[in-house]
């Protein structure tokens, strides 16, 4: 990607942010996992005794006898601000439901048993103990999602519009920005990620790298202060990859807050957490070189 593609980019999100939320905290030194327990100031991201039960079909407990059907289980998690986490973990184990959690998605559309807590920046977006779907959620999809973004593993399910530009422009029309601002904000969104010659095109004309990329914009342009990516480079050939790579490391440096679920964790190596998950649960969450690389290489896919 050449560089003034990455700078119009880079100053769409940077614009954004200032635009959007300026209480971050980019201190690598304090970016571990914790608890969360007599924090000064609110985590990205917190959950608390988390657990989910899919309303209908499989999940990860259903298929061992004896054992209740959960997708998640016993979660607590504290994300401190301007971090990087990968999320690493067997096929089924619960890592999109997690992200799903991150959102609202679940329980407000995505239906089951949710018990424990889940905050953003300090507001609970799940209800607490009740055990039933979304009855106790504060804040509503729209507030969530401008607070946290989730770039889906099947890009289709989140393009709507019938023109990539209308699709970028969703975002920023969602949080009522003026019709300069979007148009500046769909211009360096489609350049950042390659596709600033395909703005007038129908989504559905692009190839699935291309939406994967469109689906990234999206999200760019939404401006949220978390970003959540459910195996995003999966569609992606190298350049997109590449462009990928950039856009986490700007993303950090601004401050925002960004959760990876990838298989190739090794490519992320710089992040501050690698969450390790199996059977729905949370089973180590360290920094790369804290982590067990004798559960990761080999107790955790069994
Ligand atoms: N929409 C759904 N309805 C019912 N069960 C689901 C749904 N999505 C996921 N599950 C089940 O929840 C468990 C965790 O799935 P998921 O979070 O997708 O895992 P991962 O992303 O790690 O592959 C699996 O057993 C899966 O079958
Ligand atoms: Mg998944």
């Amino acid at each position: 990607m050449k560089s003034d593609q990455m700078d119009g980019g880079r100053s769409a999100i940077e614009s954004s942010s200032r635009r959007a939320h300026e209480n971050t905290n980019n201190e690598a030194s304090r970016s571990q996992v914790s608890d969360g327990e007599g924090a000064s100031e609110p985590f990205a991201i917190e959950m608390n005794g988390l657990g989910f039960t899919y309303s209908s079909g499989e999940s990860e407990g259903s298929t061992r006898a004896g054992q209740p059907a959960f997708s998640l289980r016993g979660v607590n998690l504290a994300i401190p601000k301007g971090t990087v986490s990968v999320v690493i973990g067997p096929s089924g184990c619960g890592k999109t439901t997690l992200l799903r959690c991150m959102t609202g998605i679940i329980p407000s559309i995505i239906k089951g048993s949710l018990f424990g807590s889940v905050k953003l920046n300090g507001r609970e977006i799940a209800g607490r103990g009740n055990g039933e779907s979304g009855s106790s959620a504060i804040a509503g999809p729209n507030e969530i999602s401008l607070t946290a973004g989730l770039v889906m593993q099947e890009p289709d399910h989140q393009i709507f519009m019938t023109t990539v530009e209308d699709d970028i422009a969703f975002g920023p029309e969602n949080r009522m920005a003026a019709p300069g601002e979007i148009r500046a904000e769909v211009n360096a969104c489609s350049r950042f990620v390659g596709l600033p010659s395909r703005l007038t095109d129908d989504p559905s004309t692009l190839s699935g790298g291309g939406k994967q990329r469109l689906a990234i914009a999206g999200i760019l342009a939404s401006a949220p202060d978390i970003l959540l990516f459910d195996e995003p480079v999966g569609g992606l050939d190298d350049s997109g990859r590449a462009m990928f790579a950039t856009l986490i490391c700007e993303l950090k440096e601004i401050g925002k807050t960004i959760v990876i679920v990838e298989h190739d964790y090794e490519e992320f190596s710089y992040a501050d957490v690698w969450i390790l998950m199996k059977h729905g649960e949370i089973i180590s969450a360290a920094p790369p070189n804290e982590t067990d690389r004798g559960l990761l290489e080999g107790e955790l896919w069994r």
